[in-house]
């Protein structure tokens, strides 16, 4: 399993600790989570802090959008050194350009979806995607309880990856834990992205060990 620790639930006191801890740990990247207070009722963090983040961070970086026309973002993502550009189908209208131009950038493209989102939206763009992210909350807090329909959305969007011939891998975000994490391995995801279950563990490293070995 692949494992993307959510920076939202970091000590912001002090983020060079648990940037530290993560370059010294056993994730695959580090997911963080942008909100513009529209698209979500939060605010989280802009290009400032997101700029320090790349400085410091030694893994790949995984940008969640939760803001409107993510579109008007694809060079600043780009300009930290983003690995994958995540943005949200309900808040872009034109999502196969803008998945052109992620790609034009040199960044993977991945496209999330809300809970009650279907998973067939994205039958006609599913082959361009490097990846697909399931919330398995409503987007805008960490914390919250895993919504468990999500299970079922991952075998459905792993059927309709095998079908289209696409890559794309199944990321999941929201309430993840070890025991929502098992069950979403069993039900097909590729990458988990876990915040409370990561920053808010005595020992963050062995958090992230338990979902890696799942
Ligand atoms: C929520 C964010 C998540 C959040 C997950 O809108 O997209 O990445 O940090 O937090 P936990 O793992 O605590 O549910
Ligand atoms: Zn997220």
């Amino acid at each position: 399993m692949l494992v993307s620790p959510s920076l939202l639930a970091a000590d912001f006191t002090n983020l060079s600790k648990d940037i530290d801890m993560i370059n010294r740990s056993e994730a695959d990247m580090l997911h963080l989570d942008v909100m513009d207070g529209v698209f979500v009722p939060n605010i989280s963090f802009g290009f400032p802090v997101l700029d320090s983040v790349a400085k410091i961070c030694r893994k790949p970086l995984d940008v969640h959008l939760m803001i409107v026309e993510p579109e008007k973002w694809i060079s600043q993502v780009r300009d930290l050194g983003a690995y994958m550009m995540n943005i949200h189908q309900e808040a872009c209208l034109h999502l196969y350009s803008t998945v052109c131009h992620i790609h034009e950038a040199g960044m993977k493209a991945g496209v999330t979806l809300n809970p009650a989102t279907p998973v067939s939206t994205l039958e006609d763009i599913i082959a361009d995607l490097d990846m697909v992210l399931l919330m398995s909350v409503e987007p805008g807090f960490g914390g919250q309880s895993f919504i468990p329909h999500t299970l079922e959305k991952v075998r459905k969007l792993k059927e309709l990856i095998i079908r289209s011939g696409s890559k794309a891998m199944i990321q999941v975000d929201g309430g993840v834990n070890a025991s929502t994490g098992k069950a979403l391995a069993e039900a097909g995801a590729d990458i988990l992205v876990a915040g409370s279950y990561v920053f808010k563990a005595t020992d963050p490293a062995a958090a992230i060990n338990s979902l890696k070995t799942l």
